[in-house]
């Protein structure tokens, strides 16, 4: 059967909340033994009250939050855990390196602006232009041995990338982040990282908005009597993928939170499946 075809999860009437129970049915538990919550918040051009929109998005039932220094919100981030109460580790902090930097260093920066004494997960951006990342590689693999992550990762590297880089230095990532959508996505990464226990992440999993509006999802959706954004949400939950939607009103927080209670049918996600044309809402799936 074609990986896309899948179920990852099984089928049930589960709630947000149990986004916060973190059984191992209702995570991704990555090599360091750290669960991994099946959806998170994007915080690319976040409000700029992010603690405000934090807390709020933690209330309702986040548990899992993506940053890098650029997007402005990792101080927010820091500040809204510990404002709304939060035990440090009953929020997954994922942040992010750039390939050409000293990734240690750049860490070490990024926790204390957060004010956290470790993130969960840090990622190397993308593949630099040269190489692979080797430096920035055996950066965080320090990072993580001093403790300061618990797991590291990569964004947007193809699978020649993931392979060279293992060659090089031994370690496979925990994650891959990439655009994944249903209509742009790819069946061989995502067999791959099943093979190799990498994790998908899907970053701009709602298409940035571009393509919420699109007839046959909107068709679809409004069957299960759900929006074209919670059925893209869902379509990533039953192939194992962990999105990370980014969203600033608490109307469409609550929305991407609410896809625990419906079941998209095979023959749906192979017609989601379907839909596949290597779109991308940044202009190109930079993993292909
Ligand atoms: N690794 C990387 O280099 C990289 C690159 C890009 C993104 N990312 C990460 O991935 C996250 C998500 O991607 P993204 O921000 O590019 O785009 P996205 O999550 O695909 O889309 C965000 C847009 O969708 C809207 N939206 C959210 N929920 C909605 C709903 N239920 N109904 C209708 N519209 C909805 C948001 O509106 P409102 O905000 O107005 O609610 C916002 O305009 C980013 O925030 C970032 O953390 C990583």
């Amino acid at each position: 059967m074609n990986a896309l075809a899948q179920h990852a999860l099984r089928p049930g009437n589960w709630l947000a909340d149990e986004l916060t129970t973190l059984t191992p049915e209702t995570c991704r538990v990555l090599p360091s033994g750290n669960r991994m919550p099946l959806l998170g918040l994007g915080t690319w051009k976040l409000s700029v009250r992010t603690v405000d929109t934090l807390c709020n998005a933690l209330e309702l039932g986040f548990r899992m939050v993506d940053t890098a220094a650029d997007y402005h919100t990792q101080r927010g981030i820091g500040d809204a855990i510990r404002a709304c109460g939060f035990e440090r580790d009953a929020i997954f902090v994922i942040t992010k390196v750039e390939p050409d930097e000293d990734s240690y260093t750049a860490t070490r920066k990024h926790l204390a602006q957060m004010r956290l004494d470790y993130a969960d997960l840090v990622l190397i951006r993308e593949p630099p232009e040269h190489g692979m990342g080797e430096m920035a590689w055996q950066g965080l693999r320090r990072a993580k041995r001093e403790g300061l992550v618990r797991d590291i990762g990569v964004s947007s590297y193809s699978i020649d990338d993931i392979e060279d880089l293992v060659y090089r230095t031994g370690e496979m990532p925990a994650v891959n982040q990439v655009e994944w959508t249903p209509f742009g996505h790819s069946p061989r990464m995502l067999d791959f990282c099943r093979d190799n226990e990498i994790v998908i992440q899907a970053r701009s999993p709602l298409t940035r908005a571009r393509r919420l509006n699109d007839d046959k999802v909107g068709a679809m959706a409004a069957r299960y009597g759900k929006t074209p954004a919670q059925l893209l949400i869902r379509w990533n939950l039953q192939l194992g993928v962990v999105p990370i939607p980014k969203a600033n009103h608490v109307t469409h927080q609550r929305e991407n939170l609410n896809v625990f209670d419906f079941e998209i049918l095979p023959q749906d996600m192979v017609r989601l499946n379907a839909l596949n044309e290597h779109y991308s809402a940044l202009e190109r799936l930079g993993y292909l």
